[in-house]
């Protein structure tokens, strides 16, 4: 099949594109709000191309979009208020981040590499058709490259993103417009993290109370998009663009790096393929932590592609931190 194929969001194409996404493939299709790039979300190399395809030089959290709060469930922890929210605005353009469950199967890199997950349950019939089809959490950023305006038709996901998407299902133009809002209950009060579609007023009503906005929320701090310095950062210390190493310190390699002795030895990419090292970053990063290791060795990844978003991931990482 042509890569990038505008198709109408009949049934035939809708089961076809469940199909792509089961096998790895991403697929754009229509939500409420704007068109999403959507990939199986517990895929990480399907994930690992959704960033590459949206030309992100970093790696920042996406939203899963379930079927409802049901599925939601398997994937993150909900409190009562969360759970009150939920069951108040979905399906819709409401999007609550939680903390991830022991049992979620979705990639690490979704979140990357944070403990919480971004969840929505979509309105639109064929992003809901999707999602059956599918019968996986679809992890879908907005389709768009980074740092353009989110895409409300197909044919401007097809200008935006081009054959990175193996098909493009339309159903004409969003009718919102706007994103979902992002409501963290990962702290002990709920945060805004991202003004949206569904007002401040409506979930104020649901909470009966003020919801705090992202700017208020200072020491006890969620994560949202301007701070990602506050992602994971391992315990151990980190040494980057490394050739050599102690035998007790740990190793993250890439490519055709030898094995030599160390406490432990991950290689993101024997062959050098910078989406599989992208899907294996952040799992490689804890196990290399949990290792006790006093510090980590990173042997050098280029700095093309993911190579950019990888490379500054381990920037941060090994930033010192006070
Ligand atoms: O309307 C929408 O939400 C669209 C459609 C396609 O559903 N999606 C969308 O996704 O706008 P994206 O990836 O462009 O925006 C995701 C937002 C970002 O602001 C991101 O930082 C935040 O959600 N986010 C995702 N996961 C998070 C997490 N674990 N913690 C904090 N913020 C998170
Ligand atoms: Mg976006």
């Amino acid at each position: 099949m042509k890569q990038g194929r505008i198709a109408p969001a009949n049934a035939e194409w809708i089961a076809e594109a469940g199909q792509m996404i089961r096998s790895g493939a991403l697929v754009a299709f229509p939500t409420e709000t704007v068109y999403g790039l959507g990939a199986d979300a517990t895929n990480g190399e399907a994930v690992a191309r959704v960033f590459e395809a949206k030309g992100r030089p970093a790696f920042n959290p996406l939203i899963v979009h379930v079927l409802g709060l049901e599925q939601a469930l398997i994937i993150g922890e909900f409190s009562p208020v969360a759970r009150r929210l939920a069951e108040a605005f979905w399906p819709g353009p409401l999007t609550l981040v939680v903390p991830r469950t022991a049992k979620s199967d979705v990639s690490d890199l979704v979140s990357a590499g944070l403990p919480t997950v971004a969840l929505r349950s979509p309105d639109h019939p064929v992003a809901r058709a999707l999602l059956s089809e599918a019968q996986r959490p679809l992890a879908a950023p907005s389709a768009n490259r980074s740092g353009h305006v989110s895409a409300t038709h197909a044919e401007h996901v097809a200008a935006d993103l081009g054959d990175k998407a193996a098909l493009i299902l339309d159903a004409g133009p969003t009718s919102h417009g706007l994103e979902s809002a992002v409501v963290s209950l990962v702290g002990e009060t709920p945060v805004l993290l991202r003004p949206g579609a569904v007002t401040v007023e409506a979930i104020e009503e649901v909470l009966g109370g003020r919801l705090t906005r992202d700017s208020e929320a200072s020491s006890s701090k969620p994560v949202s998009p301007g701070q990602l310095l506050s992602h994971y950062a391992p315990r151990a210390g980190l040494r980057l663009n490394a050739y050599e190493w102690g035998a007790d310190e740990a190793v993250l390699a890439f490519g055709s790096v030898a094995e030599k002795p160390a406490r432990v030895f991950i290689n993101l990419s024997p062959s050098g393929d910078l989406v599989e090292a992208a899907a294996n970053l952040f799992a490689a990063l804890r196990t290399l932590d949990a290792s006790g290791a006093p510090t980590i060795a990173a042997t050098p990844i280029p700095k093309h592609g993911l190579g950019e978003a990888i490379n500054d991931r381990l920037k941060r990482a090994a930033a010192p931190r006070d």
